[in-house]
């Protein structure tokens, strides 16, 4: 049996370390004649399954957060790789100072429950009602329930599968943007016989 290697660890500040992240594109507003604005979001994950349920951290003094606080609507939009710049300058830019939709290129699309408009380029979009905000501190957090769902129909094969793992997504970590490297796997390959 081959010996084990010596793993030394050390002690890190404790901070926001968990990583990667998702990168998303969160579109909120567009009720009332007003303007439908974006806002990346890095803190962003799953937290049920029966309602399906996501939530996202948003800080206060973002121009969205105001916005998702009082229309409690907001779409999730899952930008792939050709979107990486976009995801990048709507995180960089606010709201109060530019139409982020018109100045990243990107396309409002009909949501399908929700007042905020879905952007078209993105290849996976969940349109999501708030249920719950938590003020947790720099962030407050809504947890939202997800009623509905749009994909790339160019993403769907034959068999009616949703393969999203082909169009290039990406992830977030220690600032920086990456694509997802090559599939390692499927749920519960450690506990299947080989070649099955
Ligand atoms: C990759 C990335 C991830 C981000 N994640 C978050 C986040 O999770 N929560 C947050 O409040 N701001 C986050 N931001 C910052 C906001 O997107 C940024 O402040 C934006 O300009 C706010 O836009 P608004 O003022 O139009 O709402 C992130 C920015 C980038 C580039």
């Amino acid at each position: 049996m081959a010996k084990k290697e010596r793993i030394e660890k050390r002690s890190w500040k404790p901070g926001n370390v968990l990583y990667p992240a998702p990168p998303v594109l969160v579109s909120c507003g567009g009720t009332q004649g007003s303007k439908p604005n974006l806002i990346t979001i890095a803190w962003a994950g799953n937290v049920c399954s029966d309602p399906p349920m996501l939530s996202i951290s948003v800080r206060p003094e973002r121009y969205s957060h105001e916005i998702i606080r009082t229309t409690r609507e907001f779409v999730v939009n899952v930008p792939s790789a050709g979107q990486a710049r976009a995801a990048d300058w709507c995180g960089v830019v606010s709201g109060r100072d530019v139409d982020k939709f018109a100045g990243a290129g990107l396309t409002p699309a009909p949501a399908l429950k929700v007042h905020p408009p879905i952007i078209l380029e993105c290849p996976l979009n969940i349109e999501c009602r708030v249920k719950k905000s938590l003020e947790l501190g720099s962030h407050t957090l809504f947890a939202a329930e997800v009623v509905a769902v749009q994909v790339s129909a160019d993403l769907v094969d034959r068999k009616g599968r949703f393969c999203l793992g082909k169009c290039g997504l990406l992830a977030f970590a220690n600032g920086q943007y990456f694509t997802l490297g090559r599939r390692i796997g499927r749920f519960g390959f450690s506990v299947r016989k080989r070649g099955r």
